[in-house]
């Protein structure tokens, strides 16, 4: 794979990844990581898989790196403070938080994700472009265009190989949220139930749409049951 940071074309080139033909395990490459996304309401239970894909992933010998948005690096927890903590924030208006969502996103991509990619890892990514589509383009009512066209500008040709979206109903994760070790909830979490009701049925139906790239889970199965379909799909599509 090769990244360039040039001027006029930020280019990714992405070859296919070689597994073992017996195993069907994702082998180590040199050549070509995989992008694996994930994606789904708060309190969907998002986290907990990406740590046992992860560790699963390197029991099989592959090379893993775990990020998370907004977030991941130095500048995008600055940025990600600003969004979800500030309590400013409360006044920020829909575009501010599309174009900040995209800024921490675009760092992450060219100072994590492309780099670990071009040496062969495995990405896996607590949420990426589609929770802005989602969350500012369905959530917050933007037009789809400009939000497609920023968050493509944000990671140039670094789409997902496969997105993993973990489906819950949303009062169990409205339920989720409220059990939280931190009690307050954050300024996205603050957000009502139509909001969240509009968050899951915008990844549905982004899911039907992209079928070869999305995989729909249900999130309210038990956590190993979660992480062995999790791990069906990743070995089904990636190998
Ligand atoms: P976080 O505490 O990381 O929530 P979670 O564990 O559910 O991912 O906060 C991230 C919040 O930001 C979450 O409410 C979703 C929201 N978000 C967007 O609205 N747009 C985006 O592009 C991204 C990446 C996140």
């Amino acid at each position: 794979m090769t990244f360039l940071t040039a001027r006029r074309a930020p280019i990714v080139l992405m070859r296919p990844a070689r597994f073992d033909q017996t195993s069907g395990m994702p082998l180590k490459s040199k050549t070509a990581g995989k992008l694996i996304s994930f994606e789904g309401s708060e309190g969907s239970g998002k986290s907990t898989q990406i740590v046992r894909l992860a560790s699963h992933l390197q029991q099989v010998g592959r090379d893993v790196v775990s990020v998370r948005e907004p977030g991941g690096t130095e500048i995008g927890e600055q940025i990600r403070n600003i969004i979800v903590h500030n309590s400013k924030g409360d006044e920020m208006c829909a575009e501010t938080e599309l174009l900040l969502f995209a800024a921490a996103r675009a760092q992450l991509v060219r100072e994590k994700i492309a780099p670990a990619l071009s040496r062969g890892a495995v990405v896996l990514s607590d949420r990426y472009l589609d929770s802005s589509t989602v969350y500012q383009g369905i959530g917050r009512n933007l037009a789809p265009d400009p939000v497609q066209m920023i968050n493509r500008f944000a990671v140039g040709n670094v789409m997902p190989d496969l997105t993993v979206v973990i489906d819950v109903p949303t009062e169990v994760s409205l339920t989720r949220i409220r059990l939280r070790a931190s009690d307050v909830p954050n300024r996205m979490e603050r957000a009502n139930i139509d909001f969240y009701n509009k968050v899951r049925e915008g990844y549905l139906v982004l899911a039907r749409g992209l079928p070869e790239r999305f995989t729909v889970i249900d999130g309210t199965k038990s956590e190993d049951e979660i992480a062995k379909r999790i791990w069906a799909e990743v070995k089904a599509r990636l190998g």
